[in-house]
């Protein structure tokens, strides 16, 4: 089922842009786990709509309400339930849309798939808002995992162009996964925030949108995990990770840069420390053969631009099968990419945990 994942821990997601609520069942999630509700109250904030200029104005206040699996805060072994409701759509600004497909978004393919009877409203299933409901049983997963030793965090790689550093491959550790991750626009180098900034303000008043990279980081996770050919470790993070829109590429490791180095500058000495099998360098991206090596696992993300701009664009009437030009109204990100990172984060937890 395209809406649901996970073998151990199976999420499903339900609901769309528009719809009364979204939401999500997680099934598997053992007994006996005290969750910090808090904690996943910020979390979800991170990635909740209408709190800045580079974020859509539609403003949802995205409050989990727990249907079934908790009693008294500690997880009792029912599938864990949760339903955002949706409160601020603004439905007739779409209207348009069911017979001029948005150049870029899912529009023509979902009508083309779905014979027309597609929820065209924000964009129905497709729409970024189905990352919340993510966010919600990614922070579930973090928590559980968190608990084991292991720590996931992501930053803002570049937009625009304008790069931020990158995570030391070899180094990175737990406390500066956490200190990125808990940065409002989360960079590594707080320098050149207002470079970027001022890159997404320009596509916005120019009525267009930008795109980036983000990068993610896992430390603590034990040699061993995943398995050969296609239960691998870059396999099922892939999986999760295409589950967000607009994610339009990933790489592991130093990822298409391996294609112009030799092997002897690509391969990854092992070393002894501190009594342990690591490696010296980490172009591999702590993913050998499909399974975690106990080096920190590293990978990147392209984000597309924002499909919705409010330049004047052309399409094809649907009805009429004539060219057409189209003004998209309504509120929408000019960059994906800030509110992308903790999705990032929640959907590499949601992989790990069904890999452990
Ligand atoms: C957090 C988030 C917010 C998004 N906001 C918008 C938006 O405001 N307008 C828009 O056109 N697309 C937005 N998108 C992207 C579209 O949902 C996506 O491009 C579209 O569904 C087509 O899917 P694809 O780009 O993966 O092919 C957003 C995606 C995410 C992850």
């Amino acid at each position: 089922m395209s809406c649901s994942f996970g073998e151990k821990i199976k999420i499903s997601v339900f609901g769309q842009s528009h719809s009364e609520a979204i939401g999500i069942v997680v099934d598997g999630i053992p007994a006996g786990i005290k969750l910090d509700m808090d904690k996943i109250s910020r979390f979800m904030a991170r990635r909740a709509p209408g709190k800045n200029a580079y974020s859509t104005k539609r403003k949802e206040a995205d409050i989990p309400t727990i249907i079934s699996g908790i009693v008294d805060g500690i997880t009792c072994g029912a599938p864990l339930c949760a339903v955002i409701k949706n409160s601020d759509q603004h439905s007739k600004d779409y209207s348009k849309l069911k017979t001029l497909p948005r150049p870029s978004h899912s529009d023509f393919a979902a009508y083309v798939k779905h014979n027309g009877f597609n929820d065209i409203r924000g964009g129905g299933n497709f729409s970024g808002r189905m990352t919340a409901p993510l966010c919600f049983a990614g922070a579930v997963a973090m928590q559980i995992l968190e608990e084991k030793g292991i720590r996931i965090g992501a930053h803002i790689e570049k937009i625009a162009g304008v790069k931020d550093s990158r995570f030391d491959p070899v180094n990175v550790n737990a406390d500066l996964l956490k200190d990125v991750s808990s940065k409002e626009f989360p960079l590594i180098d707080d320098s050149v925030k207002e470079k970027i900034l001022s890159k997404i303000e320009a596509a916005r008043l120019d009525g267009d949108s930008v795109g980036g990279v983000i990068e993610c980081a896992v430390t603590g996770l034990p040699a061993g995990l995943g398995e050969p050919m296609f239960d691998g470790v870059e396999n099922v993070i892939s999986r999760a990770v295409f589950a967000i829109p607009a994610i339009k590429g990933i790489e592991f490791g130093n990822g298409f840069d391996c294609a112009d180095l030799r092997g002897s500058e690509n391969n990854d000495d092992f070393i002894i420390t501190d009594g342990k099998i690591t490696a010296k360098t980490n172009n591999h991206g702590g993913i050998l053969g499909g399974i975690t090596s106990s080096m920190p696992v590293i990978f990147r993300v392209a984000v597309k631009p924002t499909p919705s701009i409010s330049k004047p664009q052309m399409t094809v009437n649907l009805e009429t099968m004539t060219q057409e030009e189209l003004v998209i109204e309504g509120r929408h990100d000019p960059c994906i990419v800030p509110r992308a990172v903790p999705c990032i984060e929640a959907v590499t937890a949601l992989a790990l945990i069904n890999l452990i």
